[in-house]
């Protein structure tokens, strides 16, 4: 096997081990690789967000506050996680691996020992090098470097196996109410959702449904997470982390995209 499909197979080895479970929970497949959970060291800590999915995001372009989009516009857009503060996969993964109140490692060396007493620590020396537990730094990246291939497993996060993806590759025909649906979703007089949401398939890959870009869409608060219960959290933070809050932000919150 080519190391590339080491680092698959280690990944999704990893992201499985039972003594990990319940932590990887709201990375789990059953949830399309996102939702909301306990975590950190005793299982007891909120998370601040809800976990984005993971799926689909083989084609997001690097993050940078002054994204063009196609209609024109320029602002946040691309990257990782919901605020692009993640510039790769790799950058992603590192996050949840270290962050107190994720898997609540202290260091990439802890999570290194941790990687050397586990099941599949020989495949990892088979892999990288009979010595490779002994450069932490190395074994890290490689770690890392795991999640990043699995997580560019067709099968598990773009299957592209909606209806509706069914429909591009001319497999099945759309009932008409289905296509009142389509129609109204790209009608830019009616739900106009598509100049968000697109629906044209790009460079010989099937629509994903999102523009990488950053709105305030006026989604409310979701009481389930702890981190809400204080008004000013969500402002200050993306304040804190952007400097600002785009304009385009503020005027689509305005705007109400979603309004009911
Ligand atoms: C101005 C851009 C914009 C328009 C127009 C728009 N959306 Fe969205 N939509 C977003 C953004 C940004 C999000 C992510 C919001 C979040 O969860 O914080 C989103 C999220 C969603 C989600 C949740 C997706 C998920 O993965 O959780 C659905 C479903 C959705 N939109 C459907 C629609 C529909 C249906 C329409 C048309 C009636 C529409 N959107 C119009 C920007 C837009």
């Amino acid at each position: 096997m080519d190391s590339w499909g080491y680092l698959r197979q280690i990944g999704q080895r990893r992201n499985v081990h039972p003594a990990r479970r319940r932590q990887s929970r709201p990375h789990s497949g059953l949830r399309h690789w996102a939702g909301i959970s306990n975590s950190g060291a005793h299982l007891e800590q909120p998370g601040t967000r809800a976990v984005p999915s993971l799926r689909y995001l083989h084609g997001a372009p690097k993050f940078s506050e002054t994204t063009r989009f196609a209609d024109g516009d320029v602002g946040p857009g691309g990257g990782f996680t919901w605020d692009g503060r993640a510039g790769t996969l790799k950058d992603q993964a590192r996050i949840p691996l270290l962050a107190s109140n994720e898997m609540a490692n202290r260091s990439p060396a802890e999570v290194v020992a941790k990687l050397g007493k586990s099941a599949y620590a020989p495949e990892f020396r088979e892999a990288f090098g009979t010595d490779i537990f002994e450069h932490p730094e190395r074994a890290f990246e490689v770690a890392l470097s795991a999640l990043d291939a699995f997580q560019q497993i067709p099968k598990e996060f773009y299957p592209f196996n909606s209806k509706y993806d069914a429909f591009l590759r001319g497999e099945i025909e759309l009932s008409e109410q289905e296509e009142r649906g389509v129609a109204l979703f790209k009608d830019p007089a009616k739900g106009n959702c598509a100049s968000c949401h697109g629906v044209l398939s790009r460079a010989g890959q099937p629509p994903v449904f999102t523009d990488y870009d950053f709105l305030n869409v006026g989604v409310p608060r979701n009481p389930r997470i702890a981190a809400n219960a204080d008004p000013a959290y969500l402002i200050w933070d993306c304040v804190a982390r952007h400097g600002a809050i785009s304009r385009r932000a503020v005027s689509t919150a305005a705007s109400s995209a979603h309004r009911p």
